[in-house]
């Protein structure tokens, strides 16, 4: 029984997997200039040195993809830019945001608008908000910050700036370094930004109605020495990035969200309220407050995350297996076997470097071999540059993250008549076809589920490693 079980499971777990598609691709970027002269001239004078510009942040909000360009090397045409939906698959052009204005290269003194942003968020209200880490030529001797770090916040409705932040000098340090963004944007009027400095560590919370942010320190920030070496695709490097991964639930009954968060150099889940993170005094006094929730196993570092509400799931990338990966977070388990694997892939998935869940429940991942771009030397003869997308139900339909396990039609007509014979299953399953992984996780007299789900999970995980 068992045996039949693990199979039927194991089949729709193997049938489901890698389920994305590629939407976009490219060899190298190009940008969408004001007219082919002024593109020659950028070219010319090395304002724009296309083999310089690397995808890493994405946003998707209505029509538009958004993209960051940060300036890990000279000659980056604009660091945020977008494509619309409906363009070709293959090396669509960059448009610059807001405008080509705010990416201008000035006089020494004055410096653009928008230095170098690694990630951005669009939030339900309308507003893209902008995390700058304001260095340029990051990957270069000729490293500066050509501004501090700020926040810069648009108006996805008209493209108008709205506000500014610059992180105050109490908040960071010369090590600063800051990567990621996460917003509550339950309400439009009193929403926060959650803003992760890897280096420091530190997260900087920052309150769109009182205008400020503040620090938040925690030992959880730091990343883990023993978690350090990474190897992707034979590029052999060492990283010591803290606070990185962050994502946000729904809000509970009295407003709050739990952020889940990871160090990038880890292999554990955090998680602690914005209950404790919104109030600055109760955010320095309540250690216990914040919660490990397990380790994922050896070499699950874990870069970018992202909630989906309706679902509950949460997405993951594994930067060091090329993989994006997914936890139910209704499931009281934490650990290598509730992982579920949303995609693997040493071709089209070699660095997920942002995974965002738009507005219409599409799941989108962007890929861009950055190890290879850093470290050795990209090939702009193939690929290098991908988006891959799904619905959220097509991408973990019978992963550990479904609530619904889907049972291949062939293998039920097998094991029709045990089913048929079993009382057990007809009474916490009155349709064979719709199992709920978690209901049945909890329920304690049904242990035969649980530990189907543990071979299963097993199975899958020694697959996916
Ligand atoms: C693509 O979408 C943009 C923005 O929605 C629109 O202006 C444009 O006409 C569309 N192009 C095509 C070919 O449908
Ligand atoms: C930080 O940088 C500033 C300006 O570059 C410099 O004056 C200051 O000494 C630095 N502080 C530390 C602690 O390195
Ligand atoms: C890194 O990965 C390559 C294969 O991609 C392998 O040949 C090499 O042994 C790995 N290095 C280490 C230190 O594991
Ligand atoms: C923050 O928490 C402290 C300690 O619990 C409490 O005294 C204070 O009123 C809270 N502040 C706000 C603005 O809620
Ligand atoms: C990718 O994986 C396939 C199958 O495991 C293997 O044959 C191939 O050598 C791998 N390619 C790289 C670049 O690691």
């Amino acid at each position: 029984m068992y045996l039949i079980w693990c199979t039927l499971f194991l089949a729709s777990q193997i049938n489901a997997m890698d389920n994305l598609r590629v939407a976009f691709e490219w060899k190298v970027v190009d940008f969408l200039y004001p007219s082919q002269e002024e593109r020659s001239l950028a070219l010319q004078n090395k304002a724009f040195i296309p083999e310089n510009n690397i995808p890493m942040g994405l946003e998707v909000y209505k029509d538009r993809l958004f993209i960051t360009i940060p300036r890990w090397r000279p000659g980056v045409g604009a660091s945020l830019a977008y494509i619309y939906l409906n363009d070709t698959l293959d090396n669509p052009v960059l448009r610059p945001y807001p405008n080509w204005e705010a990416h201008k290269m000035r006089s020494n003194d004055e410096s653009p608008e928008i230095v170098s942003p690694f990630r951005i968020r669009a939030d339900q209200c309308g507003r893209l908000w902008v995390l700058d880490t304001g260095f340029t030529d990051i990957a270069e001797d000729t490293l500066r910050d050509l501004r501090p770090p700020r926040l810069l916040v648009y108006d996805l409705h008209n493209d108008e700036l709205l506000r500014t932040h610059t992180i105050p000098l109490d908040q960071k340090n010369n090590d600063s370094f800051f990567a990621n963004i996460a917003v509550e944007d339950h309400d439009c009027e009193d929403s926060y930004a959650y803003l992760a400095d890897l280096n420091k560590p530190g997260l900087v919370v920052y309150s769109w109605k009182s205008q400020s942010s503040w620090l938040v320190k925690n030992n959880y920030f730091h990343f883990d020495p023993l978690a350090g070496a990474l190897n992707v695709s034979g590029v052999e490097f060492v990283w010591s990035d803290g606070i990185f991964g962050l994502a946000l639930s729904g809000p509970d009954s009295e407003g709050f969200s739990t952020l889940f968060f990871h160090p990038m150099i880890s292999y554990n889940e955090y998680s602690v309220s914005t209950r404790i993170l919104r109030n600055e005094t109760l955010a320095s006094r309540s250690f216990h407050e914040f919660k490990l929730l397990g380790s994922r196993g050896p070499r699950s570092q874990s870069g970018a995350s992202f909630f989906h509400k309706k679902s509950n799931v949460l997405f993951y990338a594994l930067i060091n297996l090329n993989a994006v990966a997914c936890w139910r977070t209704t499931n009281p388990h934490y650990d290598m076997i509730s992982q579920g694997r949303i995609f693997m892939s040493n071709e089209t998935m070699v660095f997920p470097n942002d995974i965002k869940v738009d507005n219409e429940d599409n799941v989108w991942v962007l890929s861009d071999k950055l190890p290879i771009f850093l470290y050795k030397n990209l090939d702009y003869n193939e690929v290098n540059f991908r988006i891959l997308t799904a619905k959220v139900a097509d991408a973990i339909r019978g992963t550990t993250c479904d609530s619904k396990l889907v049972v291949i039609p062939t293998i039920v007509d097998k094991i029709k008549p045990i089913m048929k014979n079993n009382e057990l299953m007809m009474n916490t399953n009155g349709n064979s076809n719709n199992m709920n992984t978690n209901r049945d996780m909890r329920s304690s007299s049904n242990r035969i589920y649980h530990t189907t789900f543990v071979l299963v999970s097993l199975t899958v995980f020694a697959i996916l490693y």
